[in-house]
């Protein structure tokens, strides 16, 4: 066969012009639908659990990350007890298991798009099983008057204390320390987010000042001397009718810091509360907009990335997104996939 020169061209360009290092994500079956998309293993049963944003919080579940995955239910399916605009439309859950509770811990977002009056909400199960969440309301709250904005939260463990990262657009991502006693405190009804998040010493992880401000979706994770913050940069909003222009939608970023805290730059030594952020991963092929994103320790595989994405052939819209997962590599203590 012979190929035309136009065509041999075009094809060299696409090899120098695209990412070409960006790996597929690995096999996924079964329904491999998932938005913002929460990763957590069950080890009663060695079951794997996904959660994702979708009118509501849908629960996925699979003896492997590659499947077959498939859809158990909704968690929280009658909204959320906080009495507040979005209860009936929760996002963004993150969930976790509570050593001192002995529980499973999700939080929550309820809000609506284009609002900074948000509220973090707190649900815990003892198995994660659909009908089993018990809902103890909010921990945590942003009016329209905050510098930034209470949703996509993502519990993590710093030298041994609990603490909250979130936010989206305006100044970027935060954290927040959580009390010790927060499940006492939720418990005995105390009701009011001082008691569990302890706002003066709000630190402040990552902005950005260029473009639209448009940086969501904090995860943080630790490995060996460091803490990595991965990020969605870019607009989440894409459609085949409003298409951002190359290269504005979503991709994946991260930095890193040695107490977790704060002091985050990226690979050029850059702070990431001024624009700094390293790509980890961007569109490619036929995969696009990758966002939503996470970190897992797998017995298998590691530290394995995930996220969502949606497949240039089969669709833009949230509805059509995919789950993608891949082993993160190490390189000069960054990550890599
Ligand atoms: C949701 O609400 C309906 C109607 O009030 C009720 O019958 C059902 O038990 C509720 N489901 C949950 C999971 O709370
Ligand atoms: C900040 O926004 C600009 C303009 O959209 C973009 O080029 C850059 O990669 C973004 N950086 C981060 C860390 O989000």
């Amino acid at each position: 066969m012979k190929l035309p020169f136009s065509y041999i061209l075009n094809l060299l360009l696409t090899l120098l012009t695209t990412n070409p290092h960006f790996p597929n994500p690995n096999p996924c079956t079964g329904d491999c639908w998932t938005h913002e998309p929460g990763l957590i293993s069950r080890p009663s049963d060695n079951q794997y659990f996904r959660f994702a944003t979708g009118s509501g919080i849908h629960i996925h579940s699979a003896p492997s990350l590659s499947g077959p995955w498939k859809s158990v239910g909704e968690a929280l399916s009658n909204g959320s007890v906080i009495d507040h605009q979005g209860r009936r439309n929760l996002w963004a859950p993150d969930v976790h298991y509570d050593t001192s509770t002995n529980m499973y811990h999700m939080y929550y977002t309820v809000s609506t798009i284009g609002s900074r009056d948000s509220v973090i909400g707190l649900a815990s199960s003892p198995d994660m099983a659909p009908e089993s969440w018990t809902d103890h309301g909010a921990v945590f709250r942003s009016t329209n008057n905050d510098r930034y904005n209470a949703v996509d939260s993502n519990w993590v463990r710093i030298h041994g204390k609990p603490y909250l990262n979130f936010g989206s657009s305006w100044d970027g991502l935060f954290q927040v320390p959580l009390s010790l006693s927060l499940m006492k405190d939720l418990k005995e009804g105390t009701g009011g987010l001082a008691t569990h998040a302890v706002q003066d010493a709000l630190s402040h992880l990552a902005s950005n000042a260029t473009g639209h401000h448009r940086i969501e979706a904090p995860f943080l994770f630790q490995h060996r001397r460091w803490y990595y913050l991965l990020l969605s940069s870019g607009r989440a909003d894409a459609s085949e009718k409003n298409l951002p222009a190359q290269g504005e939608e979503n991709r994946i970023m991260v930095c890193r810091s040695k107490n977790g805290r704060g002091e985050f730059v990226d690979k050029d030594g850059k702070s990431c509360r001024e624009s700094g952020g390293t790509t980890l991963l961007a569109s490619h092929d036929a995969i696009f907009g990758p966002g939503g994103q996470g970190v897992i320790e797998d017995k298998e595989y590691g530290l394995v990335l995930y996220y969502h994405y949606a497949d240039r052939s089969l669709g833009l819209s949230t509805e059509q997104y995919r789950f993608g997962w891949n082993v993160l590599r190490w390189e000069d203590d960054w990550p890599v996939v």
